[in-house]
């Protein structure tokens, strides 16, 4: 579905990745793992068309995505959800998710009552502005708006970062009912355990490149790769 290979890409006179090189399957959870600074983030935005594209190419099925425009490839079917969020704050839950509705000019199952009945806290705090959610809130609503673009491939940046483990073990499940309807999932975390609990593969990132990738269970299980890539 998505095909990355020799993915070049950086910032001003820096480059970040190297020469990347992973592949994602129609239906598949896969996870790119790495330490702070490994490229995680730069390889989920170049995808996107957030970082322009040095080198390398970026194919999402029959699609050349380098050099295309972020909103040409949210046209395309993939959507990104950044560490940061980008809830829009005085716009209530509600806003929000219509909003993403319009902007995407995708139609497809993904509406209101399907992400309400995907997160019901969502429905409960529908009136409810951006700024008024706590953490975990905003980061089901910024799952739900993607969601309401109705992609095929969705980008996952940090998805579980900075929540209570509880709010973690949701995110699992939510993620499980996100797949059986149909999305491919692409996250980016340094949270092996999660990783390990939701990615079917993974990749490791270290010095721009990827340095693993396989099943993700025989990448969490690996010492090695754990104590040379993973561990802090
Ligand atoms: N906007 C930017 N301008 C310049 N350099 C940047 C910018 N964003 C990231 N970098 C640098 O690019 C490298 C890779 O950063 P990136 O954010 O892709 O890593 P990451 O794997 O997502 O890390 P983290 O786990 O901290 O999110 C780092 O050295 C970082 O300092
Ligand atoms: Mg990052």
């Amino acid at each position: 579905m998505l095909v990355v290979e020799g993915l070049v890409a950086g910032y001003g006179s820096s480059a970040v990745l190297h020469g990347v090189d992973f592949e994602v399957r129609e239906g598949e959870v896969v996870a790119l793992l790495g330490r702070n600074g490994a490229g995680k983030t730069t390889t989920l935005r170049a995808v996107m068309g957030l970082v322009k594209v040095r080198g390398g190419r970026v194919r999402f099925r029959d699609t050349e995505l380098a050099g295309r425009a972020p909103f040409e490839v949210a046209h395309l079917g993939i959507a990104y959800v950044p560490d940061d969020r980008r809830i829009f704050p005085d716009l209530t839950v509600e806003e929000n998710l219509l909003l993403a509705r319009y902007a995407s000019g995708r139609h497809g199952a993904w509406d209101l009552d399907r992400v309400y009945r995907l997160f019901p806290a969502l429905r409960e705090l529908r009136h409810l502005r951006g700024t008024q959610l706590s953490g975990g809130q905003q980061k089901m609503l910024a799952v739900g708006r993607a969601l309401m673009s109705n992609p095929d491939l969705l980008l996952l940046d940090e998805p579980v970062e900075g929540l209570a483990p509880l709010v973690v073990r949701q995110l699992e499940q939510t993620l499980r009912e996100i797949r059986q309807a149909g999305v491919t999932i692409l996250l980016a975390d340094q949270n092996l355990r999660f990783c390990r609990r939701v990615a079917d593969r993974g990749y490791v990132l270290d010095k721009g490149a990827v340095q693993v990738g396989g099943p993700m269970e025989a990448i969490a299980s690996d010492e090695r790769t754990v104590r040379q890539y993973l561990a802090v």
